[in-house]
């Protein structure tokens, strides 16, 4: 894991967006796998300003997102499919046909997982997938003792991530959906990289279990921690609790340029 501590989470958001505009530079036809929630925000905005003010190109991209609700139709205010397109799609170069999202709607959300698994197949595998990590440790929607070779599928949403997005639902947590499509932990160890983001005090405890602490499907981020290129990063709030985090600052500050992309 490389541990990259910002001051604070536009500088984090704008270090993890310069290690996706080298890989998109790099590898035009790149396949991008993607997060929503709050924590990603920031990095999206960056990708967008890359786009306007740079000619940053996803003409020829394709992604994947995480997850969705089931239940929630592609045009509810608070389906996944939403927040991509008013936080990013509609705002850069993307092909429609290159956007995959899980249908919350499919009448059969075995035959529609399969599906979702065999298109990642078929565009190459995922070249670098941003995670966001729940107060509870989850990534995607991969909840506390998911199996870590599990693939995408139904899960069912903690009653603390019920709780954490009821926000995005006027508050109410009975309107959030109990049931979500999730990418599963063994999809989201084959992307070729993860780039996780955490920011803020809230996301501390979970960080610091992911990094520092053992290997466990109860806390399903720190599968990372057998990931080739897992690149973490954080603000100082996100980082309050790592017993090493001046460790982690020594080896940032000391990395040749050539290795520094963020
Ligand atoms: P958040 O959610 O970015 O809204 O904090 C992260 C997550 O649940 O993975």
């Amino acid at each position: 894991m490389e541990i990259i501590i910002k001051e604070n989470a536009q500088v984090a958001s704008e270090g993890a967006a310069r290690v996706v505009a080298r890989l998109v530079r790099e590898k035009p036809n790149a396949v991008l796998g993607l997060a929503t929630g709050s924590t990603p925000l920031m990095l999206y905005k960056e990708l967008i300003r890359l786009h306007k003010e740079e000619g940053l190109d996803f003409s020829k991209v394709t992604t994947f997102n995480l997850d969705e609700y089931i239940g929630l139709p592609r045009d509810h205010e608070q389906s996944y499919s939403t927040f991509m397109w008013d936080n990013l799609f509609r705002h850069i170069n993307i092909q429609p046909e290159n956007v995959h999202i899980p249908d919350g709607m499919a009448a059969d959300v075995p035959a529609s997982c399969t599906a979702y698994e065999r298109a990642i197949e078929n565009a190459g595998g995922i070249d670098l997938q941003v995670l966001g990590i729940g107060s509870d440790g989850h990534v995607g929607f991969n909840e506390p003792t998911s199996s870590f070779a599990s693939r995408t599928r139904i899960k069912t949403l903690t009653q603390q991530t019920v709780a954490d997005n009821a926000r995005f639902f006027e508050g109410n947590e009975s309107m959030v959906p109990r049931h979500c499509i999730t990418m599963g932990i063994g999809t989201i160890m084959e992307a070729r990289m993860n780039l996780l983001l955490a920011f803020g005090e809230g996301k501390a405890a979970a960080v610091e279990r992911m990094v520092e602490g053992p290997v466990a499907s109860v806390m399903p981020a720190s599968i990372l921690q057998h990931h080739p290129v897992a690149k973490i990063f954080i603000d100082e709030g996100a980082a309050a609790d790592l017993k090493l985090a001046d460790y982690y600052r020594w080896v940032y500050g000391g990395k040749p340029d050539w290795q520094r992309d963020a």
